[in-house]
């Protein structure tokens, strides 16, 4: 029967390497559940019906692109386990039934995979630390100076931007094409309306307050957009004005502020929405979303609040004095300079910052005395993700 060749290693459904830290001491099986204690006295319990849809073969699997060839209905509904064995090599083995089929599992993988016990951590995630200025009083800077060689550098500053949704590079190259090569070693840059790379600088006629030399009022881009992009690099190629500080503020630390003082504001800033808008002449952007966005688990997960691009609101008749109010006290928060980061762009200096979690802005600079050159663009957050689970992946693969 084909499904009794067995392979000579357990292979993994992806392309990561697990690390055995734990080894199997027995392994037994009622049929329906596998049940395994490992050598520091954890049990752990997988059911049949997992193993069997996470089974790592040829059969099952593309082992070129680790991507399932079976539907679930190609497999049985009911299914067994008819034998299992811990081999040498420290795989675990199982025949399942009705089909014969043996198969062999990885010990790291299905410890790392335990959701009998909790399940996988991302080996992305970072801690999340919500700042004040008075724990943060300026971003978290990092050596730009060898930066796309320079890989434990390149990851803590990443590490950074998760943790505290923002860091800045300082002595990078000024060069006007760095933005784009540092945002490429990221991942992928999302493209847009102003630009894939698009310069905030004095510009006449071009649309936008940010193209003067006018202050800019703390906001997140492009939350005009069904997807806010989660990430934004703002590099300074150039900074001969006087004034111009950048501001910056924890958009989670105000929510979580404003959650435990003013529980009823917070509560109409996570449900009712606000319609915004683009002003362009050449396109029509809107979207709809209350100003603070909450994940299924109730945590705060997303800001979009730029007033000065709001259309019209259009909430239910009762609400609208209490959400204007509620809406005053998150401004008056944003005033407040326990939230706000103020501090210099030199040319080198590059900020990342997560675009959906920090409001960013700037003080009014005189355009007669200088000239103030930044170039920016966007990327998403699962490029910042998938960029810290390749560094977790390789330091893995050199233990
Ligand atoms: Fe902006």
């Amino acid at each position: 029967m084909p499904g009794e060749r067995m392979m000579d290693a357990a292979q993994t459904p992806d392309f990561d390497t697990y690390p055995v830290a734990e080894t199997v001491r027995t392994a037994t099986t009622d049929g329906r559940i596998l049940t395994l204690e490992w050598s520091d006295g954890l049990t752990s319990r997988y059911h049949a019906i997992w193993l069997r849809m996470n089974t790592c073969d040829p059969e099952t699997f593309n082992l070129d692109t680790r991507e399932i060839t079976r539907s679930p209905l190609d497999l049985p509904s009911e299914v067994r386990i008819e034998k299992v064995s811990v081999r040498s090599d420290g795989a675990v083995g199982l025949v399942f039934q009705p089909e014969g089929h043996a198969a062999l599992f990885d010990p790291g993988w299905l410890r790392l995979h335990d959701y009998s016990n909790g399940g996988r951590q991302d080996d992305a995630a970072v801690e999340k630390v919500h700042w004040t200025t008075a724990e943060c009083p300026e971003p978290p800077t990092f050596d730009g100076s060898d930066i796309l060689n320079d890989d434990s550098t390149f990851t803590a500053f990443l590490t950074a931007v998760a943790s505290h949704g923002l860091a800045r590079l300082r002595n990078a190259p000024a060069d006007p094409d760095f933005a784009e090569r540092f945002a490429g070693r990221i991942g992928v840059i999302r493209d847009n309306n102003f630009g894939r790379i698009w310069n905030v600088r004095v510009e006449p006629g071009s649309g936008s307050n940010a193209y003067t030399a006018l202050e800019l009022a703390p906001h997140v881009d492009l939350a005009t957009r069904e997807y806010q992009p989660g990430l934004q690099v703002l590099h300074c190629v150039e900074n001969t004005t006087r004034g111009g500080r950048a501001m910056m503020i924890d958009g989670f630390r105000v929510a979580e502020d404003l959650r435990a003082e003013a529980p009823e504001a917070f509560r109409l800033l996570t449900t009712v929405p606000w319609h915004m808008s683009n002003r362009a002449a050449d396109s029509d952007y809107r979207w709809n979303s209350p100003a603070i966005v909450l994940d299924q688990a109730g945590q705060i997960a997303e800001i979009r609040s730029i007033y000065f691009l709001r259309g019209p609101l259009n909430a239910p008749f009762d609400l609208v004095e209490d959400l204007y109010a509620a809406d005053r006290l998150l401004h008056e928060k944003l005033l407040d300079p326990r939230y706000r980061m103020l501090f210099d762009y030199l040319p080198g200096d590059l900020m990342l910052f997560d675009n959906r979690r920090i409001l960013h802005g700037r003080e009014a600079f005189d355009a007669a005395e200088g000239r103030r050159w930044l170039r920016g663009c966007y990327l998403e957050r699962e490029e910042l993700e998938s960029a810290l689970r390749m560094a977790a992946r390789r330091r893995r693969a050199a233990e």
